[in-house]
């Protein structure tokens, strides 16, 4: 994708960002890692990943590092249960992993306190939740429920 596309929508992320602090306010502090509950729906499920980036982008805002850190790991374990892979092919695979790096980036950022980097692993965690789902959209006929 072009630079200046991403720099669009880095705006529009920026933008939705005070909307998603005042939920994660409202939302309160614990992260559910939804990956405990199988018996979910996939929407259910999926949308827990909103929670988890609410949590992050907290932290990232107020340079809370445990935060931060939570919403990532709720993220890892949500990225490795069974309900995360509705598709099973090669490129799926690949978007899986590009994203799981840059989360492990965002946490060991977070680790080291250093939150301009964290920023920056958040906004490549971003691109890659919105890469995947770009993909998942070519593919949603094979998708199962
Ligand atoms: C490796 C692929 C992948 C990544 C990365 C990914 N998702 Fe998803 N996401 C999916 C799939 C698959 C679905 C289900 C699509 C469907 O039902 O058509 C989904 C669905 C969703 C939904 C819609 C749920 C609903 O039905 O209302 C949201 C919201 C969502 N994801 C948020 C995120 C966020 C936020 C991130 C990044 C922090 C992220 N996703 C990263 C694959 C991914």
């Amino acid at each position: 994708m072009a630079d200046n596309s991403w720099g669009r929508m880095l705006g529009c992320v920026l933008c939705l960002c005070a909307g998603v602090v005042a939920l994660s306010a409202m939302a309160g502090r614990s992260v559910a890692t939804a990956a405990d509950k199988p018996d979910q729906s996939l929407s259910t499920f999926m949308r827990m990943k909103l929670e988890a980036s609410s949590r992050i982008l907290e932290g990232l805002t107020t340079e809370d590092a445990a935060a931060i850190k939570e919403g990532a790991d709720a993220l890892m374990k949500m990225s490795n249960a069974e309900r995360w892979n509705v598709l099973a092919d090669e490129d799926y695979r690949e978007f899986n992993r590009d994203f799981r790096s840059s989360v492990r980036k965002l946490h060991v950022a977070a680790e080291n306190g250093n939150f301009d980097n964290a920023t920056l692993q958040w906004i490549d965690t971003v691109k890659a939740c919105v890469e995947c789902h770009k993909y998942v959209r070519t593919q949603r006929p094979t998708i199962k429920n």
